[in-house]
């Protein structure tokens, strides 16, 4: 699939989700070094600075139905957690249903948008994003989610903090070529097979009590087949929960 890179964007979800309205039928991939308007999930913003960040997106022309599209998320959570991991010398966990963490901390979302529904209840084409938090910005993250953010690359660690701007640039290059790589191999055997044992394994909260946002706390028994949320209520009751979001119980 192609890709492009480019210094700065929008959000590279919005441009290729326009691109597709505008009648995009070309599979590709999107990478921002850094996004004036960053998009995450419940309409919130995501913080997206120049330097220690990457930010991009895969445009799929791709008929689905919704519940199989959904899969796109956990499977580009799979393929960027199976990317990051070659450069660091540790497993990346992935949080129910989209976040990475590393260190207990969020280190990447992500967020998959469709296109219009056609009649027959199909996508026409979807935009996968993700966004990595690379490195600490100088000066921390900003104060709304300092708390929870983190970065992947600590800035003792050598060979990156000792880069210049364009080696630093090169270096972001691969990554996100290494990105495309593990997603396209996971994506050529979609949806008949699914990594769903690799998101398993790097489950966040598997044998853990969360609250769900707005809900209970419930007990997470782990990740079913289609990538649902297995839970146990207090009353012993069980439920598989097919998508929202959750926090940890601390
Ligand atoms: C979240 O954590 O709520 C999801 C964040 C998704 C951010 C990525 S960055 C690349 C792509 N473009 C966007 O505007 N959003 C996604």
């Amino acid at each position: 699939m192609e890709i492009c890179f480019v210094e700065e964007t929008t959000s590279t979800n919005t441009v290729l989700y326009e691109e597709g309205l505008a009648g995009r039928t070309k599979d590709c991939m999107l990478v921002a070094f850094r996004q004036t308007n960053g998009k995450g999930r419940r309409g919130r913003d995501f913080y997206s600075p120049v330097d220690t960040g990457l930010y991009l997106s895969i445009f799929l022309h791709k008929e689905l139905e919704v519940s199989k599209a959904l899969l796109l998320t956990p499977l580009m959570a799979v393929a960027a957690s199976e990317a990051v991991e070659k450069y660091i010398d540790d497993s990346i966990s992935i949080k129910w249903v989209n976040d990475l963490y590393y260190k207990d901390k969020k280190v990447s979302g992500i967020l998959t948008e469709s296109s219009p529904l056609t009649s027959d209840g199909q996508t026409e084409f979807v935009v996968i994003g993700i966004g990595l938090n690379l490195f600490e910005p100088e000066g921390g993250f900003p104060e709304d989610i300092k708390g929870r953010a983190g970065a992947i690359f600590d800035k003792s660690i050598k060979n990156v903090t000792d880069m210049s701007h364009d080696e630093l640039t090169a270096f972001k290059k691969k990554l996100a070529q290494t990105i495309l790589e593990r997603f396209e191999f996971h994506y050529s055997k979609f949806p008949n097979e699914t990594p769903v044992e690799e998101y398993r394994k790097r489950s966040y909260i598997s044998a853990r009590w969360v609250q769900i946002l707005d809900g209970p706390e419930v007990f997470v028994e782990g990740i079913s087949d289609d990538f649902g949320l297995a839970i146990q209520y207090r009353d012993g009751s069980k439920d598989i929960l097919k998508a929202g979001e959750v926090s940890l119980v601390l």
